[in-house]
């Protein structure tokens, strides 16, 4: 009960409430609590633009996020985790499903994989802290079919772990699927699983600045044991230090989907050719140069949030000036560009100068950034993202080190 307590999971109202509920139903063995929640309740959950519902988060630091998007919970499953997928129908495939919140990104998946493949098998392995939250699962309407699926495996587990005690959920789940349901924190469900499984990996956390510990270097090397040569990770941020901390350990990175944000989301594969998209010029520049490419950093697997968080302050705060150059007014993108603007001319070269870059159009900062001069939105084996990050780095130490 302890991490549950102190994870970042949905907001204290719901969270008592739906306790209430499941508390009532052990005591009673009375469906009534359960299945009168949602119109009882309805306020506390969050209507999104295509019909699904969604639930805020509890507030940490003055902030609630929701845990779906508004312009649509369930499409934004499908479009930022399912599409962006090359499975191949014919083979089993097997996916582990972090943060399974509700259940619709599993439930997306068994969708399309009902829809698409003939004789094969789909494993599917969600994990998630909150049984409060897996049980709004059982709470919310579904949003499509297959979530019914979902919301057996949930039931089950529940009735299994003494938190729910009524098999209300009638739909059963195919023979030809099957899914594992873990509640615990997943840092240490990963730490169990085999080598070299998984096809697709979903990473549906709350923000970075909420939930860092689900975004670490060592988190994501975990992954990079655990999926298949040419498994995808997908995740909806565009964060500078994830896609670093996915770098770091071991995965070539492309852009994933844009839906309900300005920019596209992350997608991370050990083989490079399953990633069509390179990240934007600006935002590979940035997290080759600067400090705001320093990743979130959880050893042990078992540090805070805010513990994550302050090292990593500490760590870009060190790097600054000295091995990465300032992230102040965006330096590093100024390399190689004629600046007109005096005043900001002379705040970037203050911070290039520390870096042993004379101006941005001196020969060493066309020599760091040269590389760019390849770039392409498409990428392939070698010209790509990953690559050009790692040949930046490369090249802004030989400057710094005078060679
Ligand atoms: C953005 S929501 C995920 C929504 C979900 N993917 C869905 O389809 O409904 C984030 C979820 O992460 C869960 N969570 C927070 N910390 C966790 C941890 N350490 N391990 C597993 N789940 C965690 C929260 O309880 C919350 O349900």
């Amino acid at each position: 009960m302890s991490y549950e307590n102190d994870a970042r999971i949905i907001s204290d109202d719901i969270f008592d409430l739906v306790n209430e509920c499941f508390s009532h139903e052990r005591s009673s063995r009375n469906n009534e609590s359960r299945l009168n929640f949602f119109d009882t309740y309805n306020d506390y959950f969050v209507l999104t633009d295509d019909g699904s519902y969604s639930i805020n988060s509890r507030e940490i630091n003055n902030k609630v996020e929701t845990l779906h998007t508004s312009t649509g919970a369930i499409s934004e499953s499908f479009e930022k985790f399912i599409k962006p997928m090359k499975f191949d129908y014919t083979k089993d495939i097997a996916i582990l499903d972090i943060c399974a919140g509700l259940g619709y990104n599993t439930s997306a998946a068994i969708d399309d994989f009902m829809k698409n493949s003939g004789e094969s098998h789909l494993q599917i392995d969600m994990v998630e802290i909150s049984k409060a939250t897996f049980a709004c699962g059982l709470l919310v309407p579904s949003p499509i079919p297959a979530h019914d699926i979902t919301r057996k495996a949930i039931e089950d587990e529940l009735i299994a772990q003494d938190y729910a005690s009524l098999s209300l959920e009638e739909t059963e789940i195919p023979e030809n699927i099957d899914i594992n349901v873990y509640i615990e924190d997943a840092r240490q469900t990963v730490q169990r699983l085999e080598d070299n499984t998984y096809d697709a990996i979903f990473l549906d956390p709350f923000s970075q600045n909420m939930a860092p510990e689900l975004f670490s270097v060592e988190f994501f090397k975990e992954f990079r044991r655990v999926i298949k040569d040419d498994g995808i990770v997908a995740t909806y941020t565009s964060s500078a230090p994830v896609r670093a901390g996915f770098i770091e350990a071991g995965f070539y990175i492309g852009l994933g989907p844009i839906f309900g944000r300005k920019q596209g989301g992350t997608l991370a594969s050990p083989n490079p050719l399953m990633l069509d998209y390179a990240l934007p010029r600006n935002d590979e520049v940035r997290i080759a140069l600067s400090d705001v490419g320093i990743p979130f950093r959880d050893p042990g697997l078992n540090n805070s949030s805010d513990f994550i968080l302050d090292e990593r302050t500490e760590e870009r705060h060190n790097a600054r000036h000295n091995t990465k150059i300032s992230s102040a007014v965006k330096t590093p993108i100024f390399l190689g560009v004629e600046m007109d603007d005096e005043k900001l001319k002379r705040r970037v070269e203050r911070n290039l100068a520390k870096m042993n870059i004379p101006s941005t159009t001196s020969s060493e900062a066309k020599y760091i950034v040269e590389v760019e001069d390849d770039y392409s939105q498409e990428q392939d084996e070698k010209n790509n993202s990953t690559e050009r990050i790692l040949e930046m780095k490369k090249r802004l130490k030989k400057v710094k080190m005078g060679n």
